[in-house]
């Protein structure tokens, strides 16, 4: 049963592309199936960073054929600049080795301004958003008033239908006392990104199906994170897509049989951009400590928008369900090197909640935001263990760590990250 699924274990950015750049090396095909350039995956190879949002971290890998699943909703001109920007860097791009579904959902200049405008009508209460217009695209896919990649096979429909489509938002955005978008200027840029997209335009669901018919190894990359799932998130301060495994299945179309491996991927310690409930937030100089001063591109600020992301301790609440949201077969545990230095290690174990005690996600946002973590405290330790590349290498309180917090979530950690290169991960023997 050859399909592997990688997802967020937590709010996003614990480190994914990183790890699929590990499981893509040994895969066929590695596949995005949702979201879009709001997420961004950072994967660094030897002096050279690579900054990915849609294109899958496969790409990196002369071996595997990267799909962008029909699940996931594209902005053609960003599309067409990542590969440019890539291409730049010496990565191979052509039909051969990227294919794009025909059913993938288009993002237009108008969703970025509805994005804008939708934000700032919640005022204090937005949810922080990319602002990559992901929400109102997904909101006119399940309106069924999108527009979707296959229909740039046709240009002289597609430019009348974009340019449609931006006359209707801007009655919106009008109204809403917002600048409008140029219908013709828009027209015209997605038409010129259409002419270079068309040739990677593929039914990628049957692709995939036959691909994984005659046996070869899939790996389905998710973006963003369990606990900013549209349904199993802290809604509604959610995107507005399924980043968790069963998303993986509905956005690119082949069956749960075929899968085999569903690997989480959480960091150390936990992080959230954007508004929400983080319940183990620290402020102040331990919060300050866990960020990093923005200096190196690991520290804790946003690779597509570059805001500081809120930080805390481990909150093996939330992994426990994330555990169960998503039925990891296994975690993998992101910058422990982070946590080098600490006398001691909080982890939060359960909440307490109205005056009693649960060891559960709350039923209700609202109930989530009230909740106090429950810590337990492991000790720290001093060492610098970048250099670690056996198990053994790991200081012992780091293995009790681990060991602690695969324990609390009934969920092996077989692999842990010490450092951003590539070889910087520490498999268990
Ligand atoms: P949207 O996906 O741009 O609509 O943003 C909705 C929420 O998801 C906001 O809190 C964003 O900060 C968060 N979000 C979206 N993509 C990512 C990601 O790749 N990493 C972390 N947070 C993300």
């Amino acid at each position: 049963m050859p399909a592997t699924i990688l997802v967020g274990a937590q709010w996003g950015d614990e480190g994914k592309g990183r790890v699929a750049d590990w499981l893509a090396a040994g895969s066929d095909v590695v596949a995005r199936f949702g979201g879009g350039d709001n997420a961004g995956h950072t994967v660094y190879v030897g002096a050279t960073l690579y900054k990915l949002h849609l294109v899958p971290s496969g790409i990196l890998h002369q071996r595997a054929v990267c799909v962008l699943g029909g699940g996931t909703v594209i902005n053609p001109v960003n599309l067409v600049r990542e590969m440019d920007d890539l291409r730049a860097l010496g990565v191979e791009i052509t039909p051969e080795r990227l294919i794009i579904s025909t059913r993938a959902h288009i993002i237009s200049p108008a969703h970025i301004a509805l994005d804008k405008a939708s934000e700032k009508a919640r005022g204090a209460d937005k949810i922080g958003t990319t602002l990559r217009g992901i929400g109102p695209a997904y909101m006119d896919k399940t309106g069924r008033s999108g527009l979707r990649m296959g229909q740039m096979l046709d240009v002289e429909a597609f430019a009348e239908a974009l340019y449609a489509h931006i006359e209707t938002a801007n009655a919106a955005l009008l109204r809403d006392g917002c600048e409008t978008i140029d219908p013709q200027a828009s027209a015209e840029a997605y038409v010129d990104a259409a002419a270079r997209l068309r040739p990677y335009l593929r039914d990628t669901t049957r692709y995939l199906n036959e691909r994984l018919h005659d046996g070869a190894r899939v790996l389905c990359e998710g973006a963003q994170g369990t606990m900013l799932d549209i349904d199993h998130g802290d809604y509604p301060f959610v995107t507005s897509s399924s980043p968790t495994s069963g998303g993986a299945l509905t956005g690119l179309g082949f069956g749960p049989l075929y899968v085999d491996r569903v690997v989480g991927v959480t960091k150390c310690f936990s992080t959230r951009v954007g508004s929400g409930p983080l319940p183990t937030e620290l402020s102040g100089a331990l919060g300050d400590r866990l960020r990093g001063t923005g200096a190196h591109f690991w520290d804790e600020f946003g690779t597509t928008t570059g805001r500081p992301r809120r930080c805390g301790w481990m909150d093996t609440v939330m992994l426990r369900y994330a555990a169960q949201v998503n039925g990891f077969s296994e975690i993998v545990m992101t910058k422990l090197d982070v946590l080098s230095g600490f006398d001691t290690i909080q982890i939060a174990t359960a909440y307490e909640l109205d005056g009693g005690v649960i060891d559960y996600m709350p039923m209700t946002t609202a109930e989530q935001n009230r909740v106090k973590p429950v810590y337990e405290t492991v000790a720290g330790w001093r060492e610098d263990i970048g250099g670690a590349r056996q198990w053994n290498d790991l200081p012992a309180a780091a293995r009790v760590y681990i060991d602690r917090v695969a324990a609390l979530c009934a969920t092996p950690i077989n692999t842990v990250s010490v450092g951003p290169e590539r070889d910087q991960l520490v498999h268990r023997q």
